[in-house]
């Protein structure tokens, strides 16, 4: 059995299990109230370090979804931040397309080449986010929402859990399955992480969308024993930096690495993870990553990958296609996750999204 085979036949006898979605602060950050009362939303605050993200279908998939509906639903999500906790929703293009109203970009999410995705734990009407400081914080926080969520029903719900990292120069770092140090690509600043992820005025998007953000969510497997098989020198090429973040020339974690001097990849493999991610050093993508470890049954363990961005087609889709071919693509396989749309905070968008 080959790499990649070894990573399907199990990913797709298992479907997704586990706990329910919005955002939780911890002791030092900004608090989700606190976020709202700013009037922005505060992606560039340090993940909390468990999440459990949630699906939602409507019920009656045939009827509109109304105000009254997500009312209880927002609610809840409220209440979660008025006791601490950062709470999010993100809403489907499916939701959004019932009600005629289009955002450029929101649409479900493709299969993206090598993506084997199971469709019971893929898109949604509603994505709900919920992160804390214990799984059972976040566990308990969602199972207050799901009981006031009537009309709505799971569609599928996934837990994930981040290596406890630190926060270095601004920028949170969190050790992944593989055991490297991730974090350092991203914005140093809650107003770098807002120049990135939030959508402007001057967009062309409808009013009620300017300083709501494009989620994408995508649940990725990964081989990790056949990782770990592989030497440490070895990873490192196929990620372009070493395990703690130093670049493979030799410059240090924080500063930029000098691509221009090694044209062929001698050094940095041209196929390398961070070389194909982003390739100008000056340029970065203009995305905010936010991933999560997760581990299920069946041996099935990886990345809920997370990244918030103001345009999907600059953000996350310009990377992933790039990404195609990479060296690290033989360990991975996409099997769920969706494109999401994160509303501004207040609920001033709701009568202007979803008409009556
Ligand atoms: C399981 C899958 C993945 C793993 C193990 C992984 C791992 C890493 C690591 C170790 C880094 C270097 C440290 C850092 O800057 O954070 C990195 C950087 C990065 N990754 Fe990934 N990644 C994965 C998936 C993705 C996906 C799906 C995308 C987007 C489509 C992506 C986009 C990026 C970007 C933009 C950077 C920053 C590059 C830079 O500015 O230097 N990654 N990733």
């Amino acid at each position: 059995m080959n790499r990649r085979a070894a990573l399907i036949a199990p990913a797709t006898a298992v479907v997704a299990t586990v706990g329910g979605g919005l955002w939780l602060s911890c002791q030092g950050r900004e608090t989700g109230k606190a976020a709202a009362a700013s009037g922005r939303l505060q992606l560039g605050q340090p993940p909390a370090p468990h999440a459990v993200f949630v699906s939602l279908d409507r019920r009656d998939g045939g009827r509109k979804a109304r105000r009254n509906d997500l009312k209880p639903v927002l609610e809840s999500l409220d209440e979660l931040q008025v006791g601490g906790l950062e709470a999010r929703i993100g809403l489907g293009a499916s939701l959004l397309g019932q009600h005629g109203t289009t955002l450029r970009h929101l649409r479900s999410m493709p299969a993206h080449a090598g993506d084997v995705l199971d469709p019971h734990q893929c898109h949604g009407d509603v994505l709900l986010q919920i992160a804390g400081p214990t799984a059972g914080a976040v566990r308990t926080a969602a199972r207050q929402v799901l009981s006031r969520a009537h009309g709505w029903r799971v569609r599928w719900r996934i837990e994930g859990a981040q290596a406890a990292g630190e926060t270095v120069d601004g920028r949170a770092l969190a050790r992944n399955p593989f055991h490297f140090t991730e974090g350092f690509g991203n914005p140093d600043s809650q107003h770098a992480a807002n120049e990135r992820a939030l959508v402007r005025p001057e967009q062309g998007q409808p009013k009620w969308a300017v300083g709501g953000t494009y989620q994408v969510v995508r649940i990725i497997r990964m081989a990790t024993e056949l990782w770990d098989a592989d030497p440490v020198e070895t990873q490192e090429q196929i990620i372009g930096r070493r395990r703690d973040g130093r670049w493979l020339d030799g410059t240090p974690a924080g500063e930029r690495a000098n691509f221009a001097s090694d044209p062929k990849g001698k050094l940095t493999p041209l196929d390398s993870h961070v070389r194909l991610a982003a390739p100008n050093r000056r340029t970065p993508p203009p995305i905010l990553r936010r991933s999560y470890s997760y581990v299920r049954d069946d041996g099935d363990r990886g990345m809920i990958f997370s990244c918030f961005q103001r345009d999907l087609a600059e953000g996350f889709e310009a990377v992933q296609r790039r990404l195609e071919g990479e060296a690290m693509a033989k360990y991975l396989l996409t099997t769920g996750g969706g494109y999401f749309f994160v509303p501004p905070p207040g609920d001033a968008w709701i009568e202007r999204a979803l008409h009556p």
